[in-house]
């Protein structure tokens, strides 16, 4: 069987994961809760799945924190956020409940003091008149008031909000305003609203859904800087094909860092990994900053410490954890085996095999870049261009064993580094 098992990016072992959640760094380490299906590679039962980490890059074994066990959450615990206080770990997350086939979704919470076990504490907002079942994914933030953002389906419009929640103590949460509205998009998912760099950024999820069929169409992550109320003006998170439902958190040091589940893959594409029997990853973690109107995206810092460079040559092969740095000169391409292609001109296109159409996925944009990061697991790259201005997440189906490493033009401005990574990290 293909190897396609990453090494440093968060997976499971079974099942399929998919949005990041409840990130937070308490008593000493990270946190990285998850949408987990531990049973199956479909998303027809949710748990929160959890890893830790001391240092951002090695991760502990996938484990279940929050079952789906009560009455207030039978269906799936959908995704949320953690508050850290310093002493309680507390949870909210959206109780999926169904009955009939309709949804009726409540916001609850779960508490832990030592990040081991969590009492759950049952509902802490039901479903408000005005919106549909569609109404889910809160992200609360405590400072001299609790704060709660949540996306929901207006039943006037038939679109998505989002909407604030306050509370005095973050046991229960009244109506504070409505923050953005969509004219287009059907249900707004996973937002996450943060001051950066004396901004205000909100990210979210755009999806368009059929209210007859009650389908899910597409969906894709954007964002917004200080005018945060038309949602349909939010701008791309990522270029590339696999990044959706991104949330932050802050860590001790104070940056803003960010993950994200690393999949929007077809029902064609999902065939093939499943064969597994896991399916998805969450992207490496990122810290995030604004410049110029513009959301910044870099590799946490940790991350440069895996890095071993070794000498580029053409045509070179090197071990699939790698990264490639790359001050491109115009009218030069690079390629990866047969997975990845990059043509830098004027602008740039990138050229990713789709292994289930069989063919390459071209996308250009009329950006000149200067210098570009190529971050490599065993199958999928994250591109950070011109110092996190430009960012492209893909999963990639390895076609050999190793990397084979190809450019057009001679390679005086191409580093390589091969990663090193402890894999039997908190084992
Ligand atoms: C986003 C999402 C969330 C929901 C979760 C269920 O990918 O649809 O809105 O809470 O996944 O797993």
């Amino acid at each position: 069987m293909k190897n396609r098992k990453q090494a440093y990016h968060i997976e499971t072992e079974k099942g399929l994961i998919n949005d990041p959640n409840g990130l937070s760094y308490f008593k000493g380490k990270y946190y990285a809760f998850f949408q987990w299906n531990p049973n199956a590679t479909d998303h027809s039962y949710k748990v929160w799945g959890k890893t830790t980490s001391q240092d951002l890059v090695h991760w502990s074994e996938p484990v279940i924190a929050l079952q789906a066990s009560e009455a207030y959450d039978k269906d799936g615990t959908y995704s949320g956020s953690a508050v850290s206080d310093g002493e309680t770990l507390s949870l909210y997350y959206t109780g999926n409940v169904k009955r009939d086939g309709v949804r009726y979704p409540e916001q609850c919470l779960a508490q832990s003091k030592d990040g081991v076990h969590f009492k759950k504490y049952g509902s802490v907002l039901s479903l408000p008149d005005d919106y549909t079942g569609h109404f889910r994914d809160p992200k609360v933030t405590k400072e001299d008031v609790w704060k709660m953002i949540i996306g929901g389906q207006n039943k006037k419009t038939g679109k998505g909000d989002i909407i604030q929640y306050t509370s005095i103590d973050g046991t229960s949460f009244k109506f504070n305003k409505i923050i953005g509205i969509s004219k287009q998009y059907e249900m707004i998912e996973c937002p996450d609203l943060f001051t950066l760099d004396a901004h205000e950024v909100l990210m979210y999820g755009l999806q368009s859904r059929n209210n007859d069929t009650d389908e899910c169409l597409d969906a894709h992550a954007v964002y917004l800087i200080d005018r945060l109320s038309d949602l349909d003006k939010g701008m791309h998170m990522d270029e590339g094909y696999d990044f959706y439902a991104p949330q932050t958190f802050v860590d001790a040091q104070g940056r803003r860092i960010m993950l994200a589940w690393m999949s929007r893959f077809s029902d064609a594409q999902e065939v093939e990994f499943a064969k597994d029997g896991h399916i998805h990853c969450l992207t490496m973690p990122r810290e995030l900053s604004v410049k110029k109107g513009k959301l910044i995206q870099s590799p946490v810092r940790e991350m440069y410490e895996l890095c071993h460079e070794i000498p580029y040559t053409n045509h070179m092969k090197i071990q699939r954890q790698a990264m490639i740095e790359i001050s491109p000169l115009e009218h030069m391409s690079f390629s990866i085996n047969k997975e990845l292609s990059i043509h830098f001109d004027e602008g740039i296109s990138i050229e990713r095999y789709d292994w289930a159409e069989q063919i390459y996925q071209k996308k250009s944009w009329p950006i000149k870049i200067n210098h570009m990061e190529i971050w490599l697991d065993t199958s999928s790259v994250e591109i950070f261009a011109n110092n996190g201005e430009f960012v492209y997440s893909a999963r990639l189906d390895p076609q050999a064993e190793d990397l084979l490493l190809a450019s057009s033009k001679e390679p005086q401005n191409i580093n390589v580094y091969r990663l090193e990574i402890k894999n039997d990290y908190n084992k």
